[in-house]
């Protein structure tokens, strides 16, 4: 069966903006967020207007500062500082990638953790690590489980979680929350000696590789349920283009117990957990749980 991302995210926004109404009423707080977006990628211009659409459709105040390619990285770093002192900005998203010619890792440490609503903080990255309440957690990762916990219910304990991919803004977050919900989990990579046979042991299979319809059916256990957090651009036979996953859907759809869809799973859940992140930092910003 399909996991359907749009829908769950859906229901998601309608829970936050209820939460963003109430916040309002007893303690006339707005949760606010910037985004920050330097040169002109058309790809991350979609993303970030999406962004805005939806921060502002639940009830939220939503600022976003273009700046051009020619930035440095004193000026972001200064205007970060602006923002980190501003008591009514909550959240602070750069949108990445950066430019080559500024340091990805300065500008997220520069971020005040409190209002890292991507979660790329090393302080948040710890506090994830360390199993401490009160992390701001990546967003695609908390993505990933509460879709799996769409198809498997709440209690994830004993399964095994396979996740292709280690990188910090995925494979790596995804790992600890996974293990959090007391998933026995393997994380996987490009070294990784005889991959599909160590996918095939997946009772939940996280791909997040980036490369187009990758894990193929062989590689799936029956039943499995299958989170794809790929989005690759890809030219088809009639001279366009289209949006795949990682994994090649088509074929697993028929040997898996579930899977997400691209476009439609992940990626609108990613949104959704920004806004949950944001209205997260707002109530942290006044002591509340
Ligand atoms: N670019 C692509 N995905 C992301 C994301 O989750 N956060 C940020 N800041 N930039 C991105």
């Amino acid at each position: 069966m399909n996991i359907d991302g749009k829908l769950t995210a859906k229901i998601l926004r309608v829970q936050l903006a209820a939460e963003v109404t109430e916040l309002k009423a007893r303690y006339n707080i707005q949760p606010s967020l910037t985004v920050i977006i330097v040169a002109d990628d058309p790809a991350s211009h979609v993303y970030v207007k999406n962004k805005v659409k939806q921060t502002q459709e639940i009830g939220m105040i939503s600022n976003n500062i273009k700046l051009p390619s020619e930035t440095t990285e004193n000026h972001l770093l200064s205007l970060l500082k602006q923002l980190n002192n501003d008591d009514s900005v909550h959240g602070i998203l750069v949108q990445l990638p950066l430019p080559k010619h500024i340091d990805e890792s300065a500008i997220i440490s520069a971020i005040s953790p409190d209002k890292d609503v991507d979660g790329f903080h090393a302080m948040n990255s710890g506090r994830l690590f360390n199993g401490e309440a009160g992390a701001l957690v990546p967003c695609t990762p908390q993505g990933c489980v509460l879709l799996a916990k769409q198809h498997l219910g709440e209690d994830l304990s004993g399964l095994h979680a396979v996740v292709i991919g280690r990188s910090n803004i995925v494979g790596k977050p995804v790992a600890m929350l996974l293990l959090q919900e007391n998933c026995t989990v393997t994380i996987s990579h490009s070294k990784t000696k005889n991959l599909p046979a160590m996918c095939k042991q997946a009772d939940i299979l996280i791909a997040a590789v980036g490369i187009a319809n990758f894990v193929k059916a062989d590689w799936v256990k029956t039943g499995a349920t299958v989170i794809d957090v790929g989005i690759n651009r890809i030219s088809t036979q009639e001279g366009t283009t289209k949006l795949v996953g990682d994994v090649d859907y088509d074929a697993v759809f028929n040997k898996c117990g579930a899977i997400t869809p691209v476009p439609g799973g992940v990626g609108p859940m990613t949104i959704a957990c920004l806004l949950k992140n944001t209205l997260a930092a707002a109530k942290n910003s006044i002591q509340l749980p």
